[in-house]
């Protein structure tokens, strides 16, 4: 990662081999370098040469827009030969952690599988007046980004249930927490027999991966439950080639579980926190779980499957059991459950669901103010309806094709006990949580969606 260093000195006065100053909405006539610009119709960005100075447009000076040029001004650094760059952050606290964080996640790239790894030649970026409380913040959050998407990134072949099991139990002792993973005689005992039915074709085995941060002082215990499917090739009800690409990401709120519950520790926040991680691969086989089977949950529910691409709401469903007897105050499950939820809130947001309108909408505006975008999708008794079953509890899929994203939401809220109902949330990842392309402070591929909101809610939420 890239170091920030603040030093107490005028901008102008720091010796830097590089710098980059942001021009507000294409104001460019109190600049050094305004003929130059004008010369060259400066419209986004613009390195100049002769000054060593990187020129970045920012419609406004909002956090957001703040956030996404400092990343894309990283980016172009990927070009240069520079080892550090004096950078201009501007406006108050808000404004100058949007402008680190940009810094630090623009930085990121992915080159595991690379023979020729990507030779940043960047190393360390000066700013001055920024607090170093800001910078600790932003190092830590990044730090849980980077290791989120790069899990995510690793292919199924190396990221199997076990090797998270094994990551997680690596970070859990370098930040002092605990880590106990449990292997599939312990699921059976906990009779969690609806995840063990997912996992059953692969040969790679399941696991549950349950970390614990508890400071002395802590008042509030919040519980995090992931999807970690490690491969979705959707079982039985195989998925077409086109739509199995990808599903490598299907890990992705397990593996922000386990970033969250770091950065809170690295963060020290007086707080308990809890992830649980339902780790498994869904795979098909002469073993496989088939649709027409019908599952006993750990919560006693019974489900009727009719197709067993719709896996994650399962696994989730006895790993939120699993996550009701730690009594939490909060609940909060991240999952790529539904491709519904990308085709109606687009590639680049989160859902919200859940029974508790005003924590939904709290939930809404922390991310939102984060930097991460997610909106509120409605649950009502008409779609609850649609996941009846003839023959069992509940069906793990809907009878229509709409509603999507809310159906499988309402599907775990079947498994939520009635004195929890109103502290849970489940948030509905698959947009964001892997793009491939670059977008915002994003790379192509994993972004570490939920991280960030996250934390966030524990900050406010966990007091
Ligand atoms: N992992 C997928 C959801 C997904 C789709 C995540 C696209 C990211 C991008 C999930 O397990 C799934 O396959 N869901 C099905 C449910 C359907 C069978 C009811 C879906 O969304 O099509
Ligand atoms: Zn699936
Ligand atoms: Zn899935």
């Amino acid at each position: 990662m890239l170091k920030i260093t603040n030093l107490n000195q005028d901008f102008k006065e720091i010796k830097a081999q590089s710098r980059v100053i942001f021009v507000e909405n294409l104001q460019i006539k109190h600049l050094d370098d305004c003929e130059i610009l004008e010369e060259l119709n400066f419209k986004e960005s613009a390195y100049i040469q002769s000054s060593k100075t990187l020129y970045i447009n920012v419609k406004t000076l909002s956090v957001d827009d703040l956030r996404e040029a400092s990343a894309k001004a990283i980016r172009a650094f990927k070009n240069l030969k520079f080892e550090n760059v004096k950078f201009d952050v501007v406006g108050g606290e808000e404004e100058q952690y949007g402008i680190l964080l940009g810094i630090l996640c623009g930085a990121y790239s992915f080159d595991k599988y690379k023979s020729e790894k990507s030779s940043f030649a960047l190393k360390e970026v000066f700013v001055c007046g920024v607090q170093e409380k800001l910078i600790e913040k932003a190092n830590i959050i990044a730090q849980s980004i980077y290791l989120v998407r790069s899990l995510v990134n690793t292919i199924p072949n190396d990221a199997t249930p076990a090797y998270l099991a094994e990551v997680a139990k690596q970070e859990a002792l370098q930040a002092k927490i605990e880590c106990k993973v449990l292997g599939v005689e312990e699921l059976r005992e906990e009779k969690m027999e609806a995840l063990l039915a997912v996992a059953r074709a692969s040969s790679h085995k399941p696991c549950v991966i349950h970390l614990t941060y508890k400071h002395p002082n802590a008042k509030k215990r919040i519980v995090f439950v992931g999807k970690g499917l490690t491969y979705d090739s959707g079982g039985l009800s195989l998925k077409p080639a086109d739509y199995m690409v990808t599903m490598k990401a299907d890990k992705s709120g397990g593996c922000a579980v386990l970033g969250i519950i770091l950065a809170i520790a690295k963060l020290g926040l007086e707080v308990e926190v809890h992830s649980v991680i339902g780790a498994v691969e869904n795979m098909i086989g002469g073993n496989a779980y088939k649709p027409d089977d019908v599952l006993i949950s750990r919560e006693g529910k019974s489900i009727e499957v009719r197709n067993t691409d719709a896996e994650g709401r399962l696994v989730l469903a006895d790993c939120l059991s699993y996550a009701q007897d730690l009594k939490p105050d909060y609940l909060i499950d991240l999952a790529t459950l539904t491709g519904a939820c990308v085709v109606g809130l687009g590639e680049y947001s989160s859902g919200i669901m859940g029974y508790n309108e005003e924590l939904k909408s709290e939930m809404e505006s922390l991310a939102n103010q984060s930097g991460e975008l997610m909106n509120k999708l409605h649950f009502n008794k008409h779609l609850k309806a649609l996941i009846d079953s003839k023959i069992a509890d509940v069906c793990n899929i809907s009878s229509s094709r709409y509603g999507g994203a809310i159906t499988a939401g309402l599907f775990l809220g079947e498994f939520i006990r009635e004195e929890y109902k109103d502290k849970w949330l489940h948030l509905d990842i698959a947009g964001p949580a892997y793009v491939e392309r670059e977008w915002d402070i994003n790379s192509y591929g994993a972004s570490g969606a939920g991280v960030r909101a996250c934390v966030e809610f524990v900050i406010k939420k966990g007091k």
